[in-house]
């Protein structure tokens, strides 16, 4: 069974029990790192705790949603070894994953309506990795991280 990690902000959530429960129907298990309620909170307290989980190979996915999905993505792209994708649509989905090899996935719960958000999910999970050039350009990205955090 395939295993990732969710969270959401309060602008989320509600996308977020969706997509967890059709992760079920799809066998996907989802860990579900908050939130659990409608209050207004910060969003970079429920993104971080799976950010890290995908940084530190804990887990291999993760998917967060926040209002618009933008603060969820500046903040999990932070994070070494995280690749985060805004995704908003099926084709980007798809190419977040053959090119890019998105390890997050990041919806705007306020932007994304519920059936497009359950397309993409799962094109997202479904779609490998090409390899090839991009994975020449994923080791520059990885060089160009190093750099900037001097060393491993
Ligand atoms: C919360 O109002 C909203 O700012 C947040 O969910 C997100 O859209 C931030 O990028």
């Amino acid at each position: 069974m395939e295993r990732l990690a969710i969270a959401s902000d309060h602008a989320g959530r509600e996308l977020k029990e969706d997509l967890k429960a059709y992760l079920k129907e799809l066998d996907v298990e989802a860990v579900d790192m908050g939130v659990d309620n409608d209050k207004s909170v910060d969003y970079p307290d429920y993104g971080s705790p799976v950010a890290e989980k995908v940084s530190k190979g804990e887990i291999g996915k993760g998917v967060l949603i926040c209002g618009t999905g933008i603060g969820m993505s500046i903040l999990a792209n932070k994070f070494r070894r995280v690749r985060a994708a805004l995704v908003s649509d099926v084709y980007t989905a798809r190419m977040s994953r053959e090119h890019n090899d998105a390890n997050i996935l990041v919806i705007g719960g306020r932007i994304v309506g519920k059936g497009l958000a359950r397309e993409i999910i799962k094109v997202w999970l479904t779609t490998k990795f090409e390899g090839g050039r991009h994975q020449t350009r994923l080791d520059k990205i990885t060089e160009i991280e190093n750099k900037i955090n001097g060393g491993k």
